[in-house]
């Protein structure tokens, strides 16, 4: 018999159903059937045919649809993310050396192609859990890719128990290092993808007329006050656009969100052949004995 992606699904949350607890009232949680995860006080959630489960005690809207996480695979797919890829998987490879089998949550995963980059190319394997408040997103990365426990649910209240992850991963999403710190194992490691002054600087210049985006704060000193061991570094190369990625490219990104239609087919029309990608990927390890 083929093993559908629900069934595969749901033999990779019961190998480690430990890690679970329930959204709703924090008891630990069972799977029944194949099929769902159920709670001791009998919560239950019904895993969708494609393998994904939703843990988020409430639907929320997110400006996060389903073509643009179309758009996004088709970018992150192309090798638009490669080097920092390479630094991310690096870094935990040195994090990881000697352990077992670690697990690797990604908070924020949208459509989980940078999750399945570095959950199939770790030299200790690994057990991947990818979360994100936006369905669509979760959706299509079960879809996709089968064999990491995907799941909508929120990366500030995360339905998992306290000190099982070895790492997380927190790329171009918002952080809540309370929330990391109590997932996190004693000696597990939070790395953190930041974007940096010329981050897509081609189209901000067009969208933005070259106006800085508000940045957060400083990203590297809230690590250092939470974290041990912090690294930091910024990866900056231009990356030559196939053909046809321009648009997708422009769809997926949060800068456009507000531009016309016509602005947009504009700026496809002048054929745009590079983007500028500079980002930070800051890495730090759990300090032991604190609990967020
Ligand atoms: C710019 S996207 C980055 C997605 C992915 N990490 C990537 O690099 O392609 C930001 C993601 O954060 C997710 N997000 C925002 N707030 C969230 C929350 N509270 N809990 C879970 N995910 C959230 C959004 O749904 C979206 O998928
Ligand atoms: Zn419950």
């Amino acid at each position: 018999m083929k093993m559908t992606k629900k069934m595969q699904s749901a033999l990779v949350m019961e190998n480690n159903i430990q890690l679970f607890i329930c959204p709703i009232c924090s008891a630990e949680m069972e799977i029944e059937e194949h099929s769902r995860l159920i709670c001791r006080t009998m919560h239950s959630f019904d895993l969708a045919k494609s393998g994904y489960v939703n843990l988020a005690p409430q639907a929320h809207a997110t400006k996060y649809d389903k073509s643009l996480f179309e758009a996004r695979t088709a970018v992150m797919s192309s090798g638009f993310f490669e080097p920092v890829l390479e630094t991310i998987i690096s870094r935990l490879d040195n994090q990881f050396a000697g352990s077992d089998c670690p697990v690797v949550l990604d908070a924020g995963c949208g459509e989980g192609t940078h999750l399945q980059a570095v959950h199939s190319r770790l030299r200790t394997g690994s057990v991947g859990i990818g979360i994100d408040l936006a369905k669509e997103g979760i959706a299509a990365a079960s879809k996709a890719y089968p064999g990491i426990i995907w799941s909508v649910a929120d990366l500030a209240a995360m339905p998992f128990a306290d000190a099982r992850i070895d790492a997380i991963l927190n790329i171009l999403s918002p952080a809540n290092y309370a929330e990391f710190n109590r997932l996190l194992k004693s000696g597990g490691v939070l790395v953190k993808v930041v974007p940096e002054s010329g981050y897509l600087q081609e189209l901000r210049d067009v969208f933005y007329e070259g106006k800085q985006q508000k940045e957060e704060a400083d990203p590297v000193a809230r690590f250092s006050e939470q974290f041990d061991a912090v690294e930091t570094e910024r990866v900056t190369y231009t990356f030559a656009l196939p053909d046809g990625l321009l648009a997708p490219l422009i769809r997926m990104t949060p800068l456009t969100w507000n531009a016309s239609e016509e602005q947009v087919a504009e700026v496809v029309a002048t054929g745009m052949k590079e983007i500028t990608i500079d980002l930070r990927v800051i890495s730090g390890v759990r300090r032991s004995g604190e609990s967020g």
